[in-house]
């Protein structure tokens, strides 16, 4: 290959890497301002509103084997209501304030946590 191939080869393959920086700023921001209230900007569940609802650490290998990404997208587009020990566990959907793409990124987002 001469020079300006290897140019063109090098720029191919850097795109992508930029494009999925990108995403995985603007996941964190939507982690921040959206969820980080109750699971904390780190996902361990430390939050005040995470003791009192009990939230789980979703950073802990058992918790990220347990629930497959169609659950994790499920209860970010559907919400959660539940009862855990006598606790009430609340959590608004998000299927109308994200949008499908959003939520499959913070899907990936949380993946990341581990
Ligand atoms: C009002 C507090 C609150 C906010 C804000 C919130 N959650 Fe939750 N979330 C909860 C509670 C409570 C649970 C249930 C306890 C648990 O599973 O840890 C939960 C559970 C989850 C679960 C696990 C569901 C399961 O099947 O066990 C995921 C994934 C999740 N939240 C993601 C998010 C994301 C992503 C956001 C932001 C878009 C968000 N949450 C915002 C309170 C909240």
């Amino acid at each position: 290959m001469n020079r300006r191939m290897w140019i063109a080869a090098l720029a191919a393959a850097l795109v992508p890497l930029v494009a999925r920086a990108e995403v995985d700023k603007k996941s964190e921001r939507t982690w921040k301002a959206k969820c980080a209230s109750c699971h904390g900007v780190d996902g361990k569940g430390k939050t005040d509103q995470a003791q009192k609802m009990k939230i789980a650490d979703y950073t802990d290998a058992a918790w990220q084997k347990a629930h497959s990404d169609a659950d994790i997208k499920k209860a970010i587009s559907e919400g959660v209501k539940r009862e855990k020990d006598g606790v009430k566990q609340e959590m608004d959907a998000f299927k109308d304030s994200l949008s499908a793409e959003q939520i499959d990124q913070l899907v990936a987002y949380i993946r990341s946590l581990k």
